[in-house]
């Protein structure tokens, strides 16, 4: 046993060991993902008050019931006012940050520009698994019985509505279903989505670790791009499922998905190489695997924007 007692100057690394390693398996049991990076005269500030052998003084300000439940509802903190944290200037956001990596290095790849200055939480507490599960399937079955698209209704033989983990740490949104899909009433089975399936494969998820969906959920005759008023017509539907499943990143795959998750007329290649943000999801965009399949000097891209988001995970 140790004679010198702790002090905040010199506080005892195997107790601090144990209470990071207690807070590290408190986060991932509460499925936290990201955090922000520690101001020091925060982290100062803290480490005396746990240190002090009686509580502070003055206590800490009353927390509104409102701010407390958003705070358990989002893992990540809600966006601090300037006044608050004026040491950390737009460009210092963490995930700007090289030593973000788990090595240790500084990443060699372009470090992603950060579209998040609207970033907000989704509306309301994220649901149980079980929970979001009914609502998908809730949802699945209003999608199944929609009209709105005169040509489309006509044309489908099964809406294709998505599949995957309910509580995903990626999703990859495509654009709308194609013959196959049309045909089985699920999403990416066709060559394209055989492709697909070896992306995230490459990424050394499983596909059932991952979720799956479109843009719109009817087969527009023969495989033309859906019309903006089809793509408004389901918004309501991929807007409600995202929201259901809140995941940290969705990838957008090709223009159509990029163009309407993100309400832009820029390009693929405008878009990708950063981040963009829905509601506390990041957002990549690359290619669509159709295009991979016709262009493959163009899959080196790709793999460039997926390990730009394994990267910002954490996962290499
Ligand atoms: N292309 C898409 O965008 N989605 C599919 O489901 C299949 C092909």
């Amino acid at each position: 046993m140790s004679d010198t007692k702790p002090s905040p100057e010199s506080p005892d690394p195997a107790a601090t060991l144990r209470q990071a390693a207690g807070l590290a398996e408190h986060l991932g049991r509460i499925g936290a993902q990201w955090l922000p990076v520690a101001q020091p005269d925060q982290v100062q500030k803290l480490a005396a008050q746990f240190a002090s052998p009686s509580p502070p003084e003055t206590p800490a300000e009353p927390v509104s019931k409102a701010a407390s439940s958003q705070a358990a509802a989002s893992p990540r903190p809600a966006a601090s006012s300037p006044e608050q944290r004026p040491e950390q200037r737009p460009e210092q956001r963490p995930e700007q940050r090289p030593e973000q990596r788990p090595d240790g290095k500084a990443s060699a790849h372009r470090l992603p520009e950060d579209d998040s200055s609207g970033r907000q939480p989704y509306p309301g507490d994220p649901l149980p698994e079980p929970q979001r599960a009914q609502r998908l399937s809730d949802l699945s079955e209003r999608v199944a019985a929609c009209t709105r698209c005169e040509q489309l209704v006509q044309c489908r033989t099964k809406t294709v509505f998505g599949e995957g983990h309910v509580n995903p740490r990626v999703v990859f949104f495509g654009e709308g279903p194609g013959r196959e899909e049309d045909l089985s009433g699920r999403p990416f089975v066709g060559r394209a989505g055989q492709l697909l399936t070896k992306m995230i494969e490459a990424c050394k998820f499983d596909r059932q670790d991952v979720y799956i969906m479109n843009t719109v959920k009817c087969r527009p005759p023969n495989n033309r791009n859906p019309e903006p008023t089809e793509i408004e017509n389901c918004r309501e539907y991929f807007e409600a499922q995202l929201e259901l499943l809140r995941p940290e990143y969705v990838v957008c795959l090709g223009l159509v998905a990029a163009q309407a998750l993100l309400r832009t007329k820029l390009s693929v290649g405008r878009l990708r190489g950063k981040f963009h943000q829905h509601f506390d999801s990041k957002v990549l965009v690359t290619y669509h695997p159709a295009y991979l399949l016709r262009t493959p000097a163009a899959k080196k891209a790709a793999w460039d924007d997926l390990q730009l988001m394994l990267r910002d995970a954490g996962l290499m």
